[in-house]
C-alpha cells in the first residue's frame, strides 16, 4: 500500500471502510480544472518569492498541463486511496516529475486549496447559468412576439380576476428571471475573493505574496482573514439560494403550463417533441418536461437546505464535514441548468390556442373591476362603486349572463350613476383598453415593455 501524503506520523494504514467512507475523489474530481489552475498560480508565486527555483516551477507547470491533458483524454487514473482531487493531482505530479513537485504544497493547505478551487468552480458555474437564464428570457420574449393581441384571463386564487395581455403575462417571467441574473452576478462579485495563502487557518511565516495569486486567478483581492477564508461557505449558500429562487420561478411557470395544457384549460398545445405518452393509456400526451421542472425544483431547494444544515453547528475553522458541500452544489448547478434548458425548449414548442382562449374569456366577469373604476370616474367613492358592481354581478349570476348583457335600465336600477357610455367599459376587449398605469396590462404599456426587452436582449 502506498504511504499517504500525510502518512509520516501514522503507524497503521486506515481500514478499507474508512478509506471508502472518507474519500471524495468520486465526486470532487469535478474540480480538477480549478485545482490545476490554482496550483499553477501558487507555483508561479512561490518561484517569484524565491521559495522554489524557476526550473522547478517550469517542471511543475509542465507536469500539471500534462496531467490536465491526461484527465481530459480519460487517461488519468483517479485513486480512492489518494482521497481527494487535491492529493490525486499532487501525488500524480510527484510520480511524474519527482522532487520539484514536493515543493508545490509549500505555504498551502488543502483547506485553502479546496476553498480556492470551489470559489473558482462556483464562479465558472455562474458564468454558465447566467447565459442559460438569458436564453430562456429570449425564448419567452420570442414567444411573446408571436402572441401579440391575445388576451387571457388573469387569475388570483386561481379564480378569474381581470383580463391581461398574454405578452404581459409572459414578460412577468422575463422580469423574474432578470432579478435572478442580478442575484447571480451579486453572488459572483461577493465570492470573487481569494482564500489561497490562508493555509490551514492561521496563514504562514513564509514570504508568500497573496496578492499575486489572487490576481493570477482573476480574484478581486485576497480575503482579509485567514480563519474566515477556510471556514465559511456563505458563497455556496448564496449560489444555492439564487438557484433555488430560479427553481421556484421555473416551477411556477411549469405549474401554469401544465394546467394550461389540460383539457379543462386548453390554452396551450405543446408539440409532440416536448411531450411524452402513457404506457397503458394510448390516448395520453403529457407535458412531462414542465412537470419535471416543477418536480426538480424540490431537489434544488433540498440542496440549499442540506448545505445550510451542514454548516449550522460547525466550530471554526475547517472541519471535514465541509467536504459534504460539494455534491449538493454540483447537483444544484446541474439541475438548474437542465431546468432552464428544458423550459426554453418547451417555450419554443408550444402554441397558444387563440380560439379556445377567446371562447373562455366571457366567463368570470373579468371586466367587473373596470366597471368599478368607471363609477369612480363618475364621482362615486370606490368602496361604494365596489358594492354597486358587486350587486350588478349578483344580478348577472342570477340571470346567468355577463355584465355587458345587462340593460341600462337594469344597471340604473342598481345605481343612477350608470349612463349609456358604460358599455364602452364592458366586455373583455373594452376593459383591457382602459388600463393605462405604468407597468399595467394596457396595450401601450405592454408594447413599451416588449420594446424594452427586445432591445435589451438583442432579439
Ligand atoms: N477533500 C477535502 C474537502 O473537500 C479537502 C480538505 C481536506 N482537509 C483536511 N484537512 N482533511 O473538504
Amino acid at each position: 500500500k502506498e504511504v499517504k501524503l500525510w502518512g509520516g506520523r501514522f503507524e497503521e494504514s486506515v481500514t478499507e471502510n474508512v478509506e471508502k467512507f472518507t474519500e471524495s475523489i468520486s465526486f470532487d474530481k469535478e474540480l480538477y480544472r480549478q485545482d490545476i489552475r490554482g496550483s499553477k498560480a501558487h507555483a508561479s508565486m512561490l518561484a517569484r518569492q524565491g521559495l522554489m527555483t524557476i526550473s522547478e516551477r517550469d517542471s511543475i507547470l509542465e507536469g500539471l498541463s500534462e496531467i490536465e491533458r491526461r484527465i481530459e483524454l480519460g487517461q488519468f487514473r483517479w485513486r480512492a486511496d489518494r482521497e481527494d482531487v487535491h492529493m490525486n493531482i499532487e501525488a500524480a505530479l510527484i510520480d511524474m516529475i519527482g522532487e520539484p513537485a514536493k515543493k508545490l504544497h509549500t505555504a498551502r493547505s488543502r483547506n485553502d486549496q479546496v476553498q480556492t478551487d470551489f470559489r473558482l468552480w462556483c464562479r465558472d458555474a455562474i458564468d454558465r447559468i447566467v447565459p442559460s437564464v438569458k436564453h430562456l428570457q429570449v425564448a419567452l420574449v420570442k414567444l411573446a412576439l408571436k402572441s401579440g393581441g391575445i388576451i387571457v384571463p388573469g387569475y388570483t386564487h386561481l379564480q378569474r380576476a381581470q383580463p391581461v395581455l398574454l405578452q404581459h403575462y409572459l414578460l412577468s417571467f422575463v422580469e423574474q428571471l432578470d432579478r435572478d441574473i442580478i442575484r447571480l452576478q451579486d453572488c459572483r462579485a461577493k465570492l470573487n475573493f481569494c482564500p489561497l495563502g490562508a493555509c490551514a487557518l492561521a496563514g504562514t511565516g513564509l514570504p508568500i505574496d497573496r496578492s499575486m495569486t489572487s490576481e493570477l486567478l482573476g480574484f478581486t483581492a485576497p480575503l482579509r482573514n485567514s480563519i474566515d477564508a477556510v471556514s465559511d461557505r456563505d458563497f455556496v449558500m448564496e449560489l444555492l439560494s439564487a438557484n433555488s429562487i430560479i427553481a421556484v420561478h421555473l416551477s411556477r411557470l411549469g405549474e401554469d403550463w401544465v394546467l394550461w395544457a389540460s383539457e379543462e384549460f386548453g390554452y396551450i398545445t405543446p408539440s409532440d417533441s416536448v411531450s411524452t405518452g402513457s404506457s397503458i393509456m394510448p390516448q395520453k400526451k403529457n407535458p412531462d418536461p414542465m412537470e419535471l421542472v416543477r418536480g426538480k425544483s424540490a431537489r434544488v431547494i433540498a440542496d440549499l437546505v442540506s448545505l445550510l444544515t451542514l454548516c449550522k453547528g460547525l466550530p471554526l475553522a475547517y472541519n471535514r464535514d465541509l467536504q459534504e458541500d460539494k455534491e449538493p452544489t454540483f447537483d444544484s448547478v446541474k439541475t438548474i441548468l437542465g431546468m432552464l434548458e428544458v423550459s426554453a425548449e418547451f417555450a419554443q414548442n408550444i402554441v397558444f390556442n387563440k380560439e379556445r382562449i377567446l371562447k373562455a374569456l366571457p366567463a368570470g366577469h373579468l371586466d367587473a373591476t373596470t366597471l368599478a373604476d368607471y363609477l369612480v370616474i363618475k364621482g362615486i367613492p370606490f368602496r361604494t362603486s365596489h358594492d354597486i358592481v358587486g350587486r350588478s354581478v349578483a344580478l348577472c349570476v342570477s340571470k346567468r349572463c355577463q355584465l355587458q348583457d345587462l340593460s341600462l335600465n337594469e344597471l340604473k336600477s342598481i345605481s343612477p350613476a350608470f349612463e349609456q357610455d358604460v358599455y364602452e367599459y364592458l366586455g373583455v376587449e373594452n376593459s383591457i383598453k382602459k388600463f393605462s398605469s405604468y407597468g399595467s396590462t394596457g396595450v401601450e404599456c405592454v408594447a413599451g415593455q416588449m420594446e424594452y426587452w427586445v432591445n435589451k436582449l438583442g432579439i
